[in-house]
């Protein structure tokens, strides 16, 4: 039996943009590739007032969410909000990026939370983007032959799901383990265990005040009238440092600098994608 779909949504969570554009990718190819009469609507969930609209979705629909890697696992921030999607039997396919250490156990949580969710997951993936932390490590990435896997990997869903019987869904096995490992966390330079989420960034005279920082922050933390002051938590998400028109947001807590360091040093080979289907 034919399905026919109505909708592909590409959704995601992604301070520095590389989760948006291997979704987006993926979700293009997906509308190319799976034929006439469907709609492409992309949904992002990075600011705070994007996640203030609940997503039901129907079973007509094909949702591709994605998230980065955070300590190994789904952004925790963000769990909240994913308690509230409605899947509703869409075609669920969670997609992880990862800064070049490794993705744990974010992709199966992802997944498991999807199906908890009511999506039927057909496929995952973990992709690879530049670190939050580095403009080194896994520079660039996506580049070019990532974007072009991930079109790939948007036409073999589509080709899986054309055809597919939904009623014989079998769950899909993915990587990871259950139960999930606990979140990776870094050392400081005593060699301890550190909580990072202290640590806030720092303005320098290079700022022009142009307020981008503050329309970038998705916990929304950094202060209107001076954006030098961090009013709530920092996630180090790298959205302030990355988008900065001049350079001026910066980190210099000599533990952040050491772990990024070790980061950059020990994490230098080149992983690749890894597609489940
Ligand atoms: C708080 C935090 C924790 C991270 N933890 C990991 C990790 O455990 N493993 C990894 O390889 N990359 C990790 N990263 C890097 C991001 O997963 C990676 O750079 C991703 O591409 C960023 O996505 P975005 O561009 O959509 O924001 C972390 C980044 C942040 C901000």
């Amino acid at each position: 039996m034919k399905n026919n779909f109505k909708e592909i949504n590409g959704v995601w969570f992604s301070p520095t943009g590389t989760t948006k554009k291997i979704v987006s990718a993926i979700v293009e190819s997906i509308e190319k590739n799976i034929g006439e009469n469907c709609e492409l609507k992309k949904t992002s969930l990075t600011l705070p007032k994007e996640r203030e609209d609940l997503l039901v979705y129907k079973s007509s629909d094909i949702v591709v969410l994605g998230v980065p890697v955070y300590a190994g696992r789904v952004p925790n921030i963000l769990l909240k909000y994913l308690d509230t999607l409605e899947g509703n039997s869409a075609i669920g396919i969670p997609i992880v990026l990862y800064g070049n250490r490794n993705y744990d156990d974010a992709l199966i949580e992802l997944a498991d939370i999807m199906r908890e969710k009511g999506f039927k997951v057909v496929g995952a993936g973990a992709f690879i983007g530049e670190h939050s932390f580095s403009k080194i490590l896994a520079k660039k990435r996506p580049n070019k032959d990532d974007i072009e896997k991930a079109k790939n990997f948007g036409l073999k869903i589509s080709e899986k799901i054309k055809n597919m019987d939904r009623n014989v869904y079998t769950e899909l096995k993915i990587k990871g383990n259950r139960p999930y490992r606990p979140y990776y966390r870094p050392k400081n330079i005593a060699g301890e265990f550190y909580d990072f989420r202290k640590i806030k960034p720092k303005t320098s005279d290079r700022c022009i005040d142009c307020k981008i920082c503050v329309y970038l922050c998705p916990v929304g933390s950094i202060d209107l009238d001076d954006v030098s002051k961090i009013n709530g938590i920092c996630i180090k998400c790298g959205g302030c440092i990355k988008g900065c028109l001049t350079n001026a947001k910066y980190y210099d807590d000599e533990n952040y600098l050491k772990h990024q360091h070790e980061l950059e040093e020990e994490f230098q080979d080149r992983k690749e994608i890894e597609i489940f289907l």
